[in-house]
């Protein structure tokens, strides 16, 4: 977690201490903090091998005590991204103070909240709200004064946000969802006219190679295949059993969300798919480039090879024995300390503004003169994906 740290040594558990701290009630019934405020501390989070999982919903896989893992997934995200968002422009555009009114923004699905965070810091004059299954695992002595968190299961509903945000931002939270279409839905509905949508998510598959292709998983007939893969392959089978919607995510992703939530203004949606290396073993573009890229696949690797355990749970409760969890998790580990050749995650951006057709909204920057879809790769394009 940034700055405190020195806190943190000195700190016990992390997600026993904040149930009163800046969580502000919600609005409506679809919260569950009013109810979760009057509980035990030991009901907002379930204990289970050794790992604290959240209490809402049991369609998300992974445990709640995660946010170191999140952190560096933020930070590689970032830096691959230059910044806290896609289309700068827009977004410096839609959260540009203006006079009598305040400028809302919801982090969907926050985690660790640290993206919440930065973003307060970097826009004070605006509200930040960030939800999620679980507390968020922060001090409040950390946070600015204008973020505040709530716990929510948005497979609930967001009617009590409803039409409040200019910019809502989902980020690798779709796991969650029981029913995928449904809730980009609602979630849409919580912007304002004219306001933002960024979304951006892995597809849990792995590649290598130039061009990028799917790397085969491990299996007995396929020795020579992935356990990264076959990891990621089990724990995303492992969530649709447990009810996730992840399937239909893909498909969204990547045809185009503006199809699914229809009040999305289609000249405004961008797509972007940008492969990131796992692991410090890219060597094209230039000096600063690779070097970012390097620090990139550091961050990430440490980040699989905490998914390599946050993932055996639900694995386990699958159907694997936990013997054969853990020799996947194990080799899972040794391939990415040692496969050296390019091993890749690809995760899509994309953005869109609800449309301001209807409303009337005065001159609204638009994101570019095209909709569609723009593919590029880390070695092509890392950080610019917006701006060209
Ligand atoms: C992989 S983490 C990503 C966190 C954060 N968005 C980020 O990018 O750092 C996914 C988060 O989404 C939350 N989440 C998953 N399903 C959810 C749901 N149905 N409602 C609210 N939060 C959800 C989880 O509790 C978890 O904290």
């Amino acid at each position: 977690m940034q700055n405190n740290a020195s806190n943190q040594a000195s700190k016990p558990a992390l997600l026993v201490d904040q149930v009163a701290f800046n969580y502000s009630a919600s609005q409506a019934a679809t919260s569950h903090f009013g109810s979760i405020s009057a509980q035990s501390n030991d009901r907002i989070v379930r204990k289970e091998g050794g790992r604290e999982f959240n209490t809402l919903s049991e369609v998300y896989p992974l445990p709640a005590d995660d946010g170191d893992r999140l952190d560096k997934q933020h930070r590689a995200f970032s830096l691959s991204l230059g910044g806290l968002y896609p289309a700068p422009e827009v977004v410096r555009a839609v959260l540009a103070p203006q006079a009598g009114v305040t400028k809302r923004i919801l982090d969907i699905g926050c985690g660790s909240g640290i993206w919440c965070t930065e973003m307060a810091r970097e826009f004070p004059h605006c509200q930040v709200l960030g939800i999620d299954l679980a507390p968020v695992p922060l001090d409040p002595e950390d946070l600015p004064p204008n973020c505040s968190f709530e716990m929510d299961d948005v497979n609930q509903g967001l009617d009590h946000l409803q039409g409040m945000y200019d910019l809502v931002h989902a980020r690798a939270f779709a796991i969650g969802l029981k029913d995928f279409r449904t809730s980009l839905q609602q979630i849409v509905e919580c912007l304002k006219p004219g306001g933002i949508l960024i979304w951006m998510d892995g597809d849990y598959d792995f590649y290598s190679g130039w061009p990028m292709t799917y790397v085969p998983y491990w299996s007995s007939s396929n020795p020579h295949g992935s356990y990264t893969q076959r990891v990621l392959y089990e724990f995303r089978k492992s969530a649709i059993l447990s009810g996730s919607d992840v399937r239909t995510m893909e498909k969204v992703l990547q045809e185009g969300f503006w199809n699914n939530a229809p009040m999305l203004d289609p000249g405004t949606c961008k797509t972007a798919g940008v492969y990131l290396p796992i692991g410090p073993w890219c060597e094209q573009g230039d000096p600063a480039q690779q070097e970012q890229l390097k620090y990139v696949g550091m961050l990430l690797r440490h980040m699989f090879f905490e998914t390599s355990k946050a993932t055996q749970p639900s694995i386990i409760k699958a159907g694997w024995s936990k013997q054969e969890s853990d020799r996947w998790a194990a080799r899972m580990r040794e391939g990415m300390r040692f496969w050296l050749f390019g091993l890749c995650n690809r995760v899509m951006n994309k953005s869109g503004r609800m449309s301001t057709r209807y409303y009337g909204f005065p001159n609204a920057p638009r994101m570019g003169s095209s909709a569609g879809r723009t593919e590029f790769t880390s070695t092509d394009a890392p950080y610019s994906s917006y701006r060209r």
